[in-house]
């Protein structure tokens, strides 16, 4: 049921064969187990490289596939429908660190950093959010002061995707003194590395959901970072962040609408076999209106989707448009996911059928890389701005 409203070209198809086949084959059999546990194997960072799918919007040049964002949404897509938390992490790693080097980084930033990372040696992680700045990313307050050639952090990162796991940590921090305050635009952005003395990993998050990918806090106390590790201009850390969240809502808005096919496909095969009151519960109408229900705010998802990735691979500008298909796909994900358990009935409430995990991953769509409300807010500003 993973068929496109908007045709696939044929190598999207056979991208899309080839992520299916490694989600069913090497994640499938794990994923009940890295749930519970909230553990996960690092072999399968190798085995997405392996496929390319750690580096597939980077340029060739870069050893990175070169494909465009609907091909790259079509394989998240796959992933998640299995394992949602393998698709966050290769969401962020495409859409967010990978992204901003090759934007906005210096040559020898995307020769040194940029290769490994689409080659998948190297894991990416995204650091904007901190304890007390969540939606309101502006006010965050790790500061990064000037030293000769250094630059010396300060703060604590929070909410960090995969951040104990990773290798390059792209982390938004002031460069404004506090006499000189420039809210938005007091921000820079730093390439960090693990070996940093002074970064730290601190409190591990013990999720509802999305337990199989690591979220973390980050430490950085008197981190000294080479101003070599800048990302672009001092000062637009925040533009670089807003503008790369663009592909990042982009990619949760896929994993998303992974998470509710797959719930929508279960409840399908489900509704054929439970028999009550004689016949199988799919012959009453109750069950299929439900149906009918989840698979048109699934098709609707993705087809918003797929146009919204069309129109940034033409360089359309697409703030609202990324918006929206977030809005409605992580939206659709919590909703067609309550559905589900509903024709599961009290099978849906226990661990024995995939449909109870389907319903805690899709709950942190609707608020992760901006609120269902922050994209409202985002998709109302657009409004007036074009009015
Ligand atoms: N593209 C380019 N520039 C942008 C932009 C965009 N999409 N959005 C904002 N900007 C620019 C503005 O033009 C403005 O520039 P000027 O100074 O030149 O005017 C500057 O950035 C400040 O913008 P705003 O005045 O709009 O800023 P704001 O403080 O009102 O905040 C917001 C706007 C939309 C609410 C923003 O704070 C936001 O998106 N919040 C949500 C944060 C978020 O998504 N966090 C996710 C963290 S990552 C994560 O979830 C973890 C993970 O690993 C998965």
């Amino acid at each position: 049921m993973s068929w496109a409203l908007i045709p696939l070209t044929e190598e999207q198809r056979a991208i899309q064969q080839t992520a299916r086949e490694f989600a069913n084959a090497e994640l499938a059999p794990h994923s009940a187990r890295w749930d519970r546990d909230a553990s996960f194997d690092r072999d399968v960072v190798k085995k997405l490289a392996d496929l390319g799918f750690l580096g597939m919007m980077i340029p060739e040049q870069y050893d990175g596939l070169g494909l465009d964002t609907c091909t790259y949404l079509v394989a998240l897509e796959e992933i998640a429908a299995v394992d949602a938390s393998v698709a966050v992490l290769m969401s962020v790693h495409n859409s967010l660190p990978t992204q901003m080097i090759l934007r906005y980084g210096s040559e020898a930033q995307r020769t040194h950093f940029l290769t490994k990372m689409a080659r998948g040696e190297w894991l990416g992680a995204f650091a904007l959010s901190e304890p007390d700045a969540g939606s309101d990313a502006a006010s965050l307050t790790t500061q990064a002061v000037r030293d000769g050639d250094d630059y010396v952090l300060n703060g604590v990162k929070a909410w960090v995707s995969h951040g104990s796991m990773a290798d390059v940590i792209l982390c938004m921090a002031r460069t404004d003194t506090p006499a000189e305050r420039k809210g938005a635009r007091g921000i820079s952005t730093f390439i960090l590395t693990p070996d940093m003395v002074g970064l730290t990993t601190g409190k591990k998050e013990d999720k509802m959901g999305l337990r199989g990918d690591p979220t973390v806090q980050l430490a950085l106390n008197d981190l000294r970072v080479p101003s070599a590790n800048l990302l672009g201009e001092e000062g637009m850390g925040f533009v670089y962040a807003m503008q790369s969240l663009e592909s990042g809502r982009l990619g949760i808005a896929a994993q998303s609408i992974g998470i509710a096919r797959a719930a929508l496909e279960a409840s399908v095969a489900y509704a054929a076999e439970r028999k009550q009151f004689g016949k199988a519960i799919k012959e009453f109408q109750g069950i299929q209106f439900k149906l009918a229900d989840m698979a048109t705010k699934v098709t609707a998802s993705r087809a918003l989707l797929h146009a919204a990735a069309a129109a940034k691979d033409r360089g359309q500008p697409v703030t609202q448009f990324a918006s929206m298909a977030k809005l409605m796909a992580t939206e659709t994900a919590m909703w067609v996911t309550t559905q589900a358990i509903q024709v599961f009935g009290g099978y849906g409430y226990v661990k024995d059928y995939p449909v109870e995990r389907l319903f805690r991953d899709a709950k942190v769509t609707e608020i992760y890389e901006g609120t269902s409300e922050i994209q409202r807010i985002v998709i109302a500003r657009e409004l007036y701005a074009k009015s």
